[in-house]
């Protein structure tokens, strides 16, 4: 037989990202394509306009097309991610209104309340699964129609971003279970549409794109979408799913039990898990996973690698992640005490508090660069640990942790993560991310594997997995300990 490659673009805050992946789990080729920043046109605000996603989709799916070796395999399938929760709205002839309110726009906490008021926390939670944070789509929607009804009145469709692309190439209005999750609009047990919320917000079930399952097939490449892109017409499209779903594919992370903590600018941990597990008190997103049948959970960490990131622009100008990092390896677990509270954008995981600021705290005159580097660490470690300690107050199960991202690149900040999780971490051959877990739910669209199980077996080896030491473990347990009471503290000044 012949063989067939698969495409998975991810869609993302920086730009766009497109891999080639054939029928045996590897990658073949990739090429991305920036996007403009997004505008911040007031403090808090964070806007994109999809036609950039769409120019810069074009150049990648280009760039990756080109760049495959000789002979190129037909294109069998086209799976998509991407950055999760922002509002594209759309008229009737499907022109977009207005610029994207993109994740990271935190103008609609006024919003979030309004739906708490309206809907009442513990009821939203229990049709929803999450409370209204202003990461989530809906809130963005009942912002434009109390501050521009104009647009509201004119608005036809809500997408969110890769959604969007996907309308560009097929011209078809969909959506799957997992980015769905994050719009605040989904019955999340159910896997549908949840009408109780959509009446009492106020908008029209008719404006939400039909919802499948991540890997289920939900559309085809269209003439217009080929001629500008290259992909064969007629390419059967599936759902794909949001950056965490995808990444989280892209990682193996699919049986109840496995587990990422993935440290990019923000850290995520995510667990798979067999029923959709809610925390009463909202603090933790339970969303659909991209495994049909199947949820998951996460928590995150605003500030992770960009606490690194920082520290080194702002003290360290010139030096590189690396010699930090060995430097750091000489200070003993536990920095002698100094420690690193990582809220410099507040924090979502377990707080839910925009307002709290970062802090260094227990100071003292034995401490040098090199400890700033080690507290800045493990401090970022002890707030993903904080995710833990929710999943293990939830009865969560957790048989695994696999790295991902910055924090799985180099091995003091493995070493410091086996040991402050106290698990055995795993760090995969290649680490591909969301592009290729979509390329993955493409191929089992596409009938090349029978379910993602049985993809990911094929696609994804584990290199290394470290045990955590028992004395470090030990130390790092007491330093958390000391740690979860810098935030109460933070709390009453911000
Ligand atoms: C998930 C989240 C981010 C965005 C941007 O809840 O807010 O992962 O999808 O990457």
């Amino acid at each position: 037989m012949a063989g067939m490659w698969f495409l998975g673009m991810d869609v993302g805050t920086g730009g766009t990202r497109a891999v080639l992946v054939d029928e045996a789990g590897r990658i073949v080729s990739s090429h991305s394509a920036e996007h403009a920043p997004f505008r911040t046109p007031h403090p808090g605000w964070a806007e994109q306009d999809p036609e950039d996603w769409w120019r810069a989709s074009v150049a990648a799916i280009r760039g990756a097309i080109a760049a495959a070796p000789e002979p190129k395999e037909p294109i069998g399938g086209v799976g998509l991610t991407g950055q999760m929760h922002g509002a594209v709205l759309l008229d009737k002839d499907g022109k977009v209104l207005r610029p994207s309110l993109i994740w990271c726009d935190t103008r609609t906490q006024p919003e979030c309340d309004w739906l708490h008021e309206r809907i009442g926390y513990e009821r939203l939670i229990e049709l929803t699964c999450n409370p209204a944070l202003p990461n989530f789509t809906l809130t963005k929607l009942l912002w434009v129609r109390e501050h521009e009804p104009e647009i509201f009145a004119r608005t036809a469709k809500v997408m969110c971003p890769k959604d969007y692309v996907r309308f560009r190439l097929t011209g078809t209005y969909a959506i799957d279970v997992q980015e769905a999750s994050g719009t605040l609009l989904l019955d999340v047990t159910n896997r549908r549409w949840s009408a109780e919320v959509a009446e009492a917000a106020g908008i029209p079930m008719s404006w939400l794109p039909e919802v499948y399952e991540s890997p289920e097939v939900c559309g085809a490449i269209s003439a217009d979408g080929a001629a500008a892109t290259g992909l064969p017409v007629g390419a059967p499209v599936v759902a794909g799913a949001g950056d965490q779903g995808a990444g989280a594919v892209g990682m193996g992370i699919l049986q109840p039990g496995s587990v990422s903590a993935t440290i990019g600018t923000s850290g995520v941990v995510f667990a798979a898990t067999a029923s959709p597990i809610k925390d009463p008190k909202g603090r933790l997103h339970t969303f659909c996973h991209a495994v049909p049948g199947r949820w998951h959970v996460m928590g995150v960490t605003q500030s992770a690698g960009l606490s690194f990131r920082w520290l080194k622009e702002t003290f360290f100008a010139g030096a590189d992640y690396d010699s930090l990092t060995k430097a750091a390896a000489a200070v003993a677990p536990g920095s002698e005490g100094l420690e690193w509270a990582p809220y410099l954008l507040g924090e979502r995981t377990p707080h839910l508090d925009p307002k709290v600021r970062a802090a260094f705290a227990g100071i003292s005159t034995v401490h040098g660069g090199a400890h700033f580097v080690r507290a800045v660490l493990e401090g970022v470690a002890y707030s993903l640990q904080d995710t833990f300690t929710l999943f293990a107050e939830l009865g969560i199960p957790v048989n695994g942790v696999r790295l991902g991202g910055g924090g799985a690149r180099g091995p003091l900040w493995r070493e410091i993560q086996a040991g402050v999780y106290g698990h055995a971490v795993e760090i995969l051959t290649a680490e591909e991310g969301g592009a290729f877990g979509s390329a993955l739910m493409a191929g089992v669209g596409a009938g090349a594997w029978k379910d993602l199980d049985a993809a990911c077996a094929a696609g994804i080896t584990v290199a290394q997995r470290i045990e955590p030491e028992a004395a470090a473990q030990a130390a790092y347990a007491e330093a958390y300990a000391k740690w979860r009471k810098l935030y109460p503290a933070l709390a009453t000044l911000y």
